[in-house]
């Protein structure tokens, strides 16, 4: 089994939430970063995990112009789409957002892997953004970004089913 696993992340946390997937997936697996490397051809895996993290309610560009190019190939695949997200709440509005319905649809697995807010790296704006998610979620309830491991884990065992 091949699987391709093609991800985008501003600050780490996709990354390494993709890094995780690969040691629990079962075969050879390859990792690609969008930012960084442009995809392979698809033709030689099996299987193709994509993802990314939400960012104003969408995932990076390059992830959702990755999915619509090659939504037809995606469709012959065993398929796997996941988000990195602050607002698990939003969950829904954000996978519409970033990948076809059709793909939805067709993925073996869907996941959510919660966030993380790495302030420290981040340009101002962003900062600005993140502090304000920080301080609402602890007035209106709403919880910050968190991670959830287990959630990366159970994506996992989907895709090895
Ligand atoms: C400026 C900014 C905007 C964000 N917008 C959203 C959003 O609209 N919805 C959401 O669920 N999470 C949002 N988040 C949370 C990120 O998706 C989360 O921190 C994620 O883990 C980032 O992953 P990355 O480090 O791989 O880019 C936002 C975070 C920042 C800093």
């Amino acid at each position: 089994m091949k699987t391709l696993v093609l991800y985008a992340t501003q600050y780490g946390y996709t990354a390494d939430c993709a890094a995780r997937l690969k040691a629990e997936l079962v075969g050879d697996v390859t990792l690609v970063d969008l930012g960084k490397q442009s995809a392979p051809e698809l033709g030689g895996y099996d299987a193709v995990i994509v993802g990314g993290s939400i960012y104003m309610g969408r995932v990076q560009a390059k992830v959702s112009v990755f999915c619509a190019a090659h939504e037809g190939e995606l469709l012959q695949k065993t398929l796997g789409v996941f988000l990195c997200c602050g607002v698990p709440q939003s969950l829904e509005e954000s996978l519409a957002a970033s990948f076809p319905e059709s793909l939805k649809k067709h993925a073996k697995a869907v996941g959510c892997f919660g966030g993380e807010l790495r302030t420290a790296r981040m340009k101002p704006m962003h900062k600005l953004i993140a502090n304000m998610m920080q301080k609402a979620g602890g007035k209106s309830g709403i919880e910050p970004p968190k991670p959830n491991p287990q959630a990366v884990l159970d994506f996992a065992a989907a895709m090895n089913a």
